[in-house]
């Protein structure tokens, strides 16, 4: 599934950039560049690294939390 049309970045491509360690937005959007543009897949992407990051230790989440940055409209 698409999850970033203006990127063209798929949900799967999304987990494989988690398996090799990104496990922030803001490295999602470095490295893919999703919710660069429009920011319609922002909740999206969200959830899929949320979901995924509950099936890791404990550890790399809090991680997560500190450096989740903060976005304004
Ligand atoms: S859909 Fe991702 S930035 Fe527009």
């Amino acid at each position: 599934m698409i999850v970033c049309v203006c990127n063209n970045i798929s949900d799967r491509e999304i987990r494989q950039a988690m398996e090799l360690g990104i496990t922030t937005m803001e490295e999602l959007r470095r490295d893919l560049g999703v919710a660069t543009c429009c920011g319609q897949c922002l909740s999206c992407a969200e959830d899929i690294l949320t979901k995924h990051l509950t099936s890791t230790p404990t550890a790399a989440i809090e991680e997560t939390v500190l450096k989740r940055p903060v976005f304004t409209s």
